[in-house]
């Protein structure tokens, strides 16, 4: 065993830039830096920076990451790989904490500084296949070069030794998806799903998901999946790549033919009913993947949201693909149109549980605390969006969470509450025929486990309403 380091004072960390600087990189970002970093180091210093900001300061995942990459100079494979090295040590945190946790003798106090940096060697040796001795050598670089961690050198050392030696070995013997979720969201998904469906999506968050597209012109799925490389899901018309990709480089891109959407995310807007000519609300509609399925549909948008910044990029992302929508900059819950909606859509603000395998941090970052404040908006909000609807016009509502509180039982207290809304089921052939995405209810909820074979699905609630 390694004997376990003790703690310092927390100031002496890392010189990160606060949230509200921007940028992660800085030249400062190591003080007293000696060592022998290079440049070569950079992605993975980059990495340790986003790692640390999600972890210590409560950081998003995304924002991190722009935070970091932006000003950095990185490029191409460079910022993939400070991507997918970042995400992986949070996708498998559980996995990694216990595997280090064992080499130790006070696992407990390890400071802080240096637990993230064996992460972040620990997700390169055994999680992205590294080999043994770059991981050892390049990790104790980045030791070196903090006099927060140079004092830790030996330590750290031994301990990734010894964990490219006998990490493998370890890591086949975990419970992978039981020790990658937090037990608030494995008890949740137990009693929402079932064992065999809590192991199911929490497998599926092992991976990276795969890169979906919606099109602008659904009829043109087949010439679009060849440029592409691409396959039709059964969904409903999504394309899905195999390879992922640089977004800007793929054909089509520049053209506005596409725009990435989740599969699962491409369901909600295509319930609505006939929507050329009808005046539809878009309720909370940034970044606008649903207002361009809307609007591209023929649809009459109005898209609402209160993130004025959001909406600046909802107005990019329509004039890059020609389509256009009325936007309207406001609390949803206190906007008043002139006249009603032939059919209205909320896709509400939530826990965004269902889309853990792009989001890795949602899981070490969200609390049940975070689902509770949420079911009080969501439930604000759909009694308002119910007065938007014109009697006879549907209303749709989501959220791309996995609670049941957040999706499955908000439509239920609205149905109960005596609100002027009937059920509108959903049933399997609006949603390509498969039965497995439907309830009993006539509700839609997608898990990521649905469509394992083909890279899975987000997942979604998707209830119905019509306004009486
Ligand atoms: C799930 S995202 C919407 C995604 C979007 N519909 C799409 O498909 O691209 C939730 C959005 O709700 C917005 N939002 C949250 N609370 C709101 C409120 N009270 N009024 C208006 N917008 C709100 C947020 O700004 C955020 O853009």
């Amino acid at each position: 065993m390694v004997a376990g380091a003790s703690p310092l004072a927390p100031d002496q960390g890392f010189a990160l830039d606060p949230p509200k600087a921007g940028g992660l990189w800085k030249p400062g970002l190591f003080p007293g830096a000696g060592g022998e970093m290079t440049l070569a180091d950079r992605p993975r210093v980059l990495a340790l920076a986003v790692l640390t900001e999600v972890l210590r300061r409560r950081r998003p995942f995304d924002e991190a990451l722009e935070a970091g990459l932006d000003p950095s100079g990185l490029e191409g494979r460079d910022r993939a790989f400070v991507r997918l090295l970042a995400a992986t040590a949070l996708r498998r945190l559980g996995q990694l904490d216990a595997v280090i946790a064992a080499m130790l003798d006070r696992p407990g106090s390890l400071r802080p500084e240096v637990q993230d940096l064996l992460r972040l060697g620990a997700a390169q040796a055994l999680g992205l296949g590294t080999p043994g001795h770059a991981a050892v050598d390049t990790t104790v670089t980045l030791a070196a070069a903090s006099t927060v961690t140079a004092p830790y050198k030996p330590l750290i050392n031994a301990v990734m030794r010894r964990l490219c030696r006998d990490g493998p070995a370890m890591l086949a013997g975990q419970d992978a998806p039981r020790l990658n979720t937090p037990d608030w969201l494995w008890q949740s998904w137990q009693a929402a799903y079932g064992p065999e469906r809590t192991r199911a999506i929490a497998e599926a968050h092992l991976g990276e998901a795969p890169l979906d597209l919606s099109l602008k012109l659904p009829a043109e799925a087949g010439r679009w999946a060849e440029r592409l490389d691409a396959r039709v899901l059964p969904t409903g018309g999504s394309l899905r790549r195999a390879a992922g990709g640089t977004i800007p480089e793929l054909p089509g891109f520049g053209e506005g033919a596409w725009w990435v959407q989740d599969a699962a995310a491409a369901l909600p807007a295509t319930l609505l009913g006939p929507l050329a000519g009808r005046r539809v609300f878009d309720l909370a509609a940034a970044p606008g993947g649903k207002t361009a399925q809307l609007a591209a549909a023929g649809a009459r948008v109005v898209a609402v949201d209160r993130a004025a910044g959001r909406l600046a990029r909802l107005h990019a992302n329509l004039a890059r693909l020609g389509l256009s929508a009325e936007t309207v900059t406001a609390d949803i819950a206190r906007w008043v149109p002139e006249e009603p909606a032939d059919a209205v859509l909320l896709d509400a603000p939530c826990s965004a549980t269902g889309t853990i395998r792009r989001h890795p941090d949602i899981p070490l970052l969200k609390g049940p605390d975070d689902v509770a404040r949420l079911v009080v908006v969501q439930t604000r909000l759909l009694a308002h969006a119910v007065t938007l609807v014109r009697p006879g016009g549907v209303l749709v509502y989501t959220v791309c969470s996995l609670q049941p509180e957040e999706g499955e039982e908000r439509l239920a207290a609205l149905l109960g509450s005596g609100a002027p809304v009937e059920p509108l089921p959903i049933a399997a052939h609006e949603v390509g025929g498969l039965e497995e995405l439907v309830t009993s209810a006539g509700t839609v909820r997608t898990l990521p486990c649905h469509l394992a074979g083909q890279g899975g699905l987000d997942g979604f609630f998707i209830g119905r309403v019509r306004r009486t």
